[in-house]
């Protein structure tokens, strides 16, 4: 590889380090300088698992004594909107993993920040880069099942979401931390915006956590109205143990896709008690694993040759309106209209 682009990762955590791990590893154009995390202990942690690369407990002081050109955002998503506008602000261009931001405002000013100060903004929908996902868009596009009508996306996760993702004043709850990717899948597949979304959800995994969060939910439906009058129906729910559970299907005129497996390997076991045992998907990292490579790469050659990102600000806000209009359309009982104002 001719050029190299220089990039810091903050967030510690679970994305961190998947992020953090390939950018080391398995992302060529990559060059890993720097670690950031609040929590010093972690960032040490996962500076000396990638290779031994500086260490930073915020991007302040990484922004000091490091240079860098890309800043990977992995933190809780009340962080995105300041880290994002710091990084912005200092000509350094910034990958944020979703949700974007807690809310559209904050979202607005990323794009207006990013813009203004000419540095790229691409927001983490993997599966856009899924290569089984690709070639589903590259068939709807061709024409391949005629007009799409209807299309069904679901994700479901083996755990809780982090508590900061529970919390409102840190995140957005469940359908923000499991389903982002599903809302952003729909419209991609579609070729349509959603014009209005009718939602319902629950709390029946862990009712006792009502108590606790506010709006707390662990499984719900979304219907969405697109406007080249497709249908949408996303589902989710966690945790539910069996695995992380990731399918698609897209209906259209002429034909149908499936894309997705419940089942993780296609080995089985045949044992003498006459049955059949195989696996499933333990977690996002093994399910989507060439996509979270394949993202940064694209996010760094964008970088490197100045091409467009292929995931922008606008599409990472528009997930996130998907995501509180299923949220408010839950509270209220009522189909809820898009825009939101
Ligand atoms: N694309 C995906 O499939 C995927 C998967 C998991 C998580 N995520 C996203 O990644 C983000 C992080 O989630 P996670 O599960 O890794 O969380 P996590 O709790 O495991 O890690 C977050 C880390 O950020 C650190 N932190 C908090 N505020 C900070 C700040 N201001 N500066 C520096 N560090 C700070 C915390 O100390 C923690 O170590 C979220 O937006 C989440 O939705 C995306």
């Amino acid at each position: 590889v001719s050029k190299r682009v220089r990039v810091a990762v903050a967030g510690a955590g679970r994305a961190g380090e998947v992020h953090a791990l390939n950018l080391a590893n398995r992302v060529t154009i990559a060059e890993l300088v720097a670690i950031i995390d609040q929590d010093l202990n972690l960032a040490n942690q996962l500076a000396q698992k990638v290779g031994g690369v500086r260490s930073y407990q915020s991007l302040s002081d990484a922004l000091k004594n490091e240079k860098f050109e890309a800043l990977f955002i992995t933190t809780p998503t009340h962080t995105h909107a300041p880290l994002t506008i710091e990084a912005a602000e200092n000509g350094v261009h910034v990958f944020c993993e979703k949700p974007m931001a807690l809310n559209l405002e904050e979202a607005d000013k990323m794009i207006e920040k990013t813009r203004r100060h000419g540095v790229k903004l691409q927001i983490g929908f993997m599966r856009r880069f899924d290569p089984e996902l690709r070639r589903v868009k590259k068939q709807v596009v061709e024409g391949a099942i005629g007009r799409p009508i209807l299309l069904k996306s679901l994700t479901r996760g083996p755990g809780l979401p982090p508590s900061w993702a529970l919390d409102p004043s840190t995140g957005i709850g469940m359908v923000a931390e499991v389903n982002s990717h599903d809302f952003d899948t729909a419209r991609w597949l579609m070729g349509s915006e959603a014009r209005s979304v009718l939602a319902k959800g629950e709390a029946l995994i862990n009712p006792g956590l009502k108590e606790k969060y506010a709006g707390y939910h662990d499984v719900y439906v979304s219907v969405l109205s697109f406007e080249n009058d497709g249908i949408g129906i996303i589902d989710g729910a966690c945790p539910v143990g069996y695995g992380y559970d990731a399918r698609v299907e897209i209906l259209g005129t002429d034909g149908l896709i499936v894309v997705g497996d419940i089942r993780g390997s296609s080995m089985v076991f045949y044992k003498s008690d006459k049955k059949a045992v195989t696996e499933t998907f333990p977690s996002w990292r093994n399910r989507f694993y060439e996509a979270y490579i394949a993202e940064a790469e694209s996010f760094l050659n964008a970088i490197a040759y100045d091409k467009k990102p292929e995931v922008s600000g606008e599409d990472g806000r528009k997930a996130l309106e998907l995501v509180l209009a299923t949220i408010e359309s839950m509270k209220t009982h009522r189909p809820v209209n898009l825009p939101l104002k």
